[in-house]
């Protein structure tokens, strides 16, 4: 039983106990299931609403539709799950229906939103500027720069008179698609370690100019509670999203053969690859990803263009039905993201147990660091 707590993680008026918010994993991994769990042990859980129609029967009918009521189903069933815990939601802005998700979001009582893949410029259409600066559910950009925190913040005061309620800061070392060109993933210029400060430092002008706290949460890489404090201690973050380990429990919503993908990967397997939507992405080497470098082609139609700027002409495979098919546990099918930590991964173990051995290390961590 650990006696040093982690620091609680408050977003506005909304507060977890735990600092620790499982990030959004499309498509179908984090869902009601693993969001329900982490939320009900004081953290923030995170629903991925990257393919979130594929739940309903009719999907193909109507898929924005289909998106939206799922989501609305998901939320209801993690809020109830949680037992009252806070219930986040992540929506890529590269996705064709993001604004319709935010209002959905705000409509079906999930208490956060999560904006990724991208720069939030635009209000959710229909929604005036008095409207969304009045929102209930609490706003938070993921970004991998201080200029695009900075771009981003700026922007907002000035168009919405509202700035986000937190900022995520994801480095080059996260699972799925990540915001960095190939070369700058490696480069210990673009480390959380570096990033995180110089968001934390970018932050202080909106803090004082709007009279609030703007925590900065630390993603990408982080492992341990002993990574947990490190990001405390010397990044001066307020809290962390991690990925990677929540795949690894009995909780995750993807197929068991998916987890199981984590714990036999091994150091060394993990690949930087081309996604159609044009960003890189980490995923496990496998026979589809060395077909796709090789340049054969996955056949695949597509039904509607799900992300706005995949580039569907000359796109080799369809990454939303490659990642569905992992997430089904056809492993060699498709595409399984994972962090660069993945390797690590031992065993597959319940959010509660992960959530312990997180709150001992960093328990650990702060004894190691004091005495
Ligand atoms: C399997 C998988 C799928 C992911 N899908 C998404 C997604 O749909 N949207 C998003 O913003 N981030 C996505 N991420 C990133 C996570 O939300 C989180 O920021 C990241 O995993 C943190 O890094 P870590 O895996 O090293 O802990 C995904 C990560 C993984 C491992």
């Amino acid at each position: 039983m650990s006696t040093i707590n982690m620091p609680e993680l408050r977003i506005d008026d909304l507060t977890a106990r735990i600092p620790v918010v499982q990030g959004g994993m499309g498509v179908g991994i984090s869902l009601s299931g693993l969001a329900g769990a982490v939320a009900k042990e004081g953290g923030i859980g995170t629903i991925a609403t990257a393919g979130i129609g594929r739940l309903e029967p009719n999907f193909i009918e109507d898929v924005s539709a289909a998106n939206n009521r799922a989501l609305a189903k998901e939320i209801k069933r993690a809020k109830e799950i949680s037992g009252g815990g806070l219930v986040g939601v992540n929506i890529m802005l590269a996705l064709s229906d993001y604004g319709e998700l935010i209002l959905t979001s705000e409509n079906s009582g999930a208490d956060i939103v999560f904006l990724s893949a991208g720069l939030p410029l635009t209000r959710p259409c229909n929604v005036s500027v008095e409207e969304f600066q009045n929102f209930r559910i609490k706003m938070v950009p993921k970004i991998s720069s201080a200029r695009a925190a900075k771009l981003i913040f700026t922007y907002w005061a000035k168009n919405f008179k509202r700035i986000p309620d937190a900022v995520v800061v994801e480095g080059p070392m996260a699972g799925g698609h990540i915001g960095f060109k190939k070369p700058d993933i490696d480069d210990p210029d673009f480390s959380i370690q570096k990033l995180v400060p110089a968001v934390v430092e970018a932050m202080i002008p909106f803090r004082e100019k709007f009279g609030k706290d703007i925590p900065v949460i630390a993603a990408g890489g982080i492992y341990t509670g002993e990574d947990i404090f490190e990001a405390f201690e010397t990044m001066n973050a307020s809290g962390v999203m991690m990925g990677t380990r929540f795949v690894a429990t009995d909780e995750c919503d993807a197929h068991p053969n998916f987890k199981q993908a984590y714990v036999d990967c091994k150091e060394g397997e993990l690949r930087i690859i081309d996604s159609p939507v044009g960003l890189p992405g980490r995923a496990i080497l496998n026979q589809y990803i060395s077909d796709v470098a090789n340049g054969i082609k996955k056949p695949y139609t597509c039904m509607y263009q799900c992300i706005r700027n995949c580039d569907i002409k000359n796109a080799r495979y369809c990454i939303a039905l490659a990642l569905t098919d992992a997430a089904k546990g056809h492993m060699q099918d498709g595409v399984t993201f994972a962090g660069s930590n993945a390797w690590r991964v031992d065993r597959i173990m319940a959010v509660k147990e992960l959530l312990d051995e997180l709150k001992s290390g960093y328990e650990q961590a702060v004894l190691a660091a004091t005495t």
